[in-house]
């Protein structure tokens, strides 16, 4: 049973955790349990904890999930039970709506809950409704709060960054006192990204408990993370950031996107596997999609782009098995002899028609040449952005979100379009539609290239609803198209986008060395599927340092494969290798993308789709120490393992206990092992 209930109690059941929630004496819903399996009559020892949603009022002292204020400037909730409501059923999984109200005023508060019988994550989100005949103000509408149990110590885990350097993992102490990680640039942030772990000090990568949630929205958030004097910890975190409020009409409502919750016992390395399976299962929009070996043009040309000169990258591209052509930024805007387009950063953003001077003919020669070399097509767009010198802002200056009597900053030489607007958002809709169905598309790079800055509180929200809202139509009108996320980078990834995107473009670095540190922070929830990874020129341009062709391809050979670098600078005997390389990817392909990602020790990663074992070993300095055998996971101990290449065999219970030999030349920086089971 994935939801079972008696008066006051509710439990939800997962493969491995249960979620337990309890009315309190005061009538307040209230986390029980979030740990390991129990049964109902367990669960019905436990007291009620925390509030699953904490608002303001009483002897509440601490950070308030759900913050409101009535017409009478009245503030607070008195909870007040109203029912419950269960949908779906054991095979699909089942969804528990918790209906409460204020015990006075007109306001009804649907806590939600969303559990499957093939994934540990349990769904959280809130409904608010106004059912009055006067506005409340909402402040501050979490999709919940997540209590952990209590524990001698806490450690918090979360990612920090910038351009070029997203997801680095932090692993600090949790202070006695309220952390705030947020983002309030209306895009989810490479600085942060919006999810969080909490251990209790102890938990290794493969042992101990972890509990972890992650929010599936794409503008600002907040997640504040709370650990008292008392020894309580837990967070409470959602949409927006502080500051901006909400206008519930009478009739109204509220939903709050989802706020993922997974624990495990099985160490981080547990948590990452269970948020790999549930991304691949229940949040991409098209589970199981191949991601083809994508080119794209942008570190070879930036803006610098001729119809000739992606023909030739393309038959270079095509030479060493790429399966998709994406141009990038670039190719548009313009009038012929009148204004030049996009050819720089300064210019043309908003004007969605080719560039007539690059592609006198349209996409279309282009677009040819690439279908007969065999490879599909795909171009860089950048909807929700405008250059104040376009013919699109020209035409609309109005469209743009800008704040009266306030100067409109400019980032990149680039304001944003007001997407809270329906005109706005059906305009962009107009143009990609168009431009898929009358190009023959089948992969659009869709970037965001700077922050929101001057906003009304009536913006955030409805913005991100409506690039969503365009995303899902555009899938829906073209359901074979692949959309691939991005925000100067991985600024913009998080489970909202993930929803409607099959892959991310994690960093504008590419520079295989640091790029190990960013995918190790991207796939501690996010899976290798879904991490847009090139192979681009050595020395690599933003940082100059030079790499070997073979260690560039091993590091992104573990996420979603592309090529991003100058083929027409690789000497024969690169494009050689390359095409070596890509077909050996196309091999592992299905093992890195569906199979268990387990984090090994000295810079090693292994896929597991048994009988199938991928193992890839990085040393991106002579300094790292890799002359060890690097000790595999979760094998089977009585299986035999070939090694594909060599033909040797191994035992499985070897393999993780002694671990597999690396006998390195002192020179190598990386290593690809084939396993196969055998026996
Ligand atoms: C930022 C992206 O991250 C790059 O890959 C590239 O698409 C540029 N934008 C183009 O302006």
């Amino acid at each position: 049973m994935t939801i079972e209930t008696e008066p006051g109690l509710w439990l939800l059941t997962t493969p491995s955790s249960a979620y337990a929630v309890r009315l309190g004496p005061d009538g307040a819903p209230r986390c029980a349990h979030w740990g390991p399996r129990l049964t109902l009559g367990q669960a019905r020892a436990l007291p009620a904890g925390p509030e699953e949603l904490p608002v303001e009022g009483g002897g509440r002292f601490g950070v308030a999930g759900l913050q409101v204020r009535y017409g009478d400037a009245v503030r607070g909730v008195e909870w007040r039970h109203v029912g419950h409501d269960i949908e779906g059923d054991d095979v699909d999984g089942g969804h528990l709506t918790i209906r409460m109200a204020d015990r006075h005023y007109p306001l009804e508060i649907d806590l939600h809950y969303l559990v499957r019988p093939d994934s540990d994550a349990v769904g959280r989100w809130t409904t608010l409704r106004n059912t009055g005949d006067g506005p409340i103000t909402v402040l501050r509408c979490d999709s919940a709060a997540w209590a952990v149990p209590r524990r001698e110590d806490y450690r918090l885990t979360h990612v920090t960054g910038e351009w070029g350097a997203e997801f680095q993992v932090r692993r600090t102490a949790l202070a006695v006192a309220e952390t705030v990680l947020t983002s309030r640039r209306g895009h989810s942030g490479y600085h942060a990204n919006p999810w969080v772990m909490l251990d209790a000090g102890d938990a290794t990568e493969d042992r101990g408990e972890v509990w972890s949630a992650a929010l599936a929205w794409s503008g600002s958030w907040r997640i504040t993370v709370e650990r008292d004097h008392d020894g309580r910890a837990g967070w409470s975190g959602g949409f927006g950031h502080e500051g901006v409020t909400w206008r519930l009409g009478p009739g109204e409502s509220l939903e709050t996107p989802a706020f993922t919750g997974i624990y495990s016992a099985e160490g981080f390395g547990g948590v990452s596997h269970r948020w790999h399976d549930h991304v691949r299962r229940h949040v991409l929009p098209a589970p199981g999609r191949v991601r083809p070996v994508v080119y794209n043009s942008w570190e070879a040309t930036e803006f610098d782009i001729s119809q000739d000169q992606q023909m030739e990258l393309a038959e270079l591209a095509a030479g060493i098995g790429v399966e998709l052509f994406v141009m990038d930024d670039g190719w548009f805007g313009g009038r012929a002899g009148a204004f030049a387009g996009r050819t720089g950063e300064t210019a043309g953003l908003g004007d969605w028609w080719p560039n007539p001077d690059r592609f006198p003919d349209g996409l279309t020669p282009l677009i040819d040449h690439v279908k007969r070399l065999g490879m599909a097509f795909g171009l860089w767009v950048e909807p929700e952005s405008v250059n104040p010198d376009s013919e699109l802002y020209r035409t609309h200056p109005e469209w743009v979100l800008r704040q009266p009597n306030r100067r409109a900053t400019e980032i990149r030489d680039q304001l944003l379009l007001d997407f809270s607007r329906d005109d706005v958002a059906e305009w962009a809709y107009d143009r990609l539609d168009e431009l898929v169905a009358h190009n023959d598309i089948a992969f659009l790079k869709w970037d965001m290239n700077r922050p929101i800055t001057e906003a009304g509180d009536e913006v955030w929200v409805p913005y991100i609803r409506n690039v969503y809202a365009v995303m899902d139509r555009l899938r829906a009108a073209h359901p074979h198209l692949t959309i691939e996320g991005c925000a100067s980078g991985g600024g913009r990834a998080d489970l909202g986008m993930l929803a409607r995107t099959e892959q991310i473009w994690t960093s504008d670095n590419t520079d295989a060395a640091q790029r190990i540190a960013i995918q190790h922070g991207y796939g501690q929830v996010y899976p290798a599927c879904t991490m847009g990874a090139w192979v681009t020129d050595s020395p690599n341009a933003l940082t100059g340092r030079p790499t070997p062709l073979a260690f560039r391809f091993h590091v992104a050979m573990s996420g979603a494969l592309g090529i991003g670098g100058d083929l027409l600078r690789w000497s024969p005997a690169d494009l050689e290798q390359a095409k070596r390389l890509v077909e050996q990817y196309k091999l592992i392909r299905p093992v890195v993308h569906e199979g268990r990602m387990d984090r090994l020790a000295d810079w090693a990663v292994q896929y597991t789709l048994d009988p199938h074992v991928v193992v890839f070993s990085w040393r991106p300095t002579t300094l790292v120490r890799v002359t060890a055998p690097v000790r595999l996971k979760g094998l089977d101990p009585d299986g035999v393992y070939r090694d594909e290449d060599t033909g040797k065999t191994h035992h499985g219970t070897l393999l993780m206990s002694h671990g597999l030999p690396r006998p390195w030349p002192f020179d190598a920086t990386s290593e690809l092992k084939r396993l196969t089971r055998v026996g």
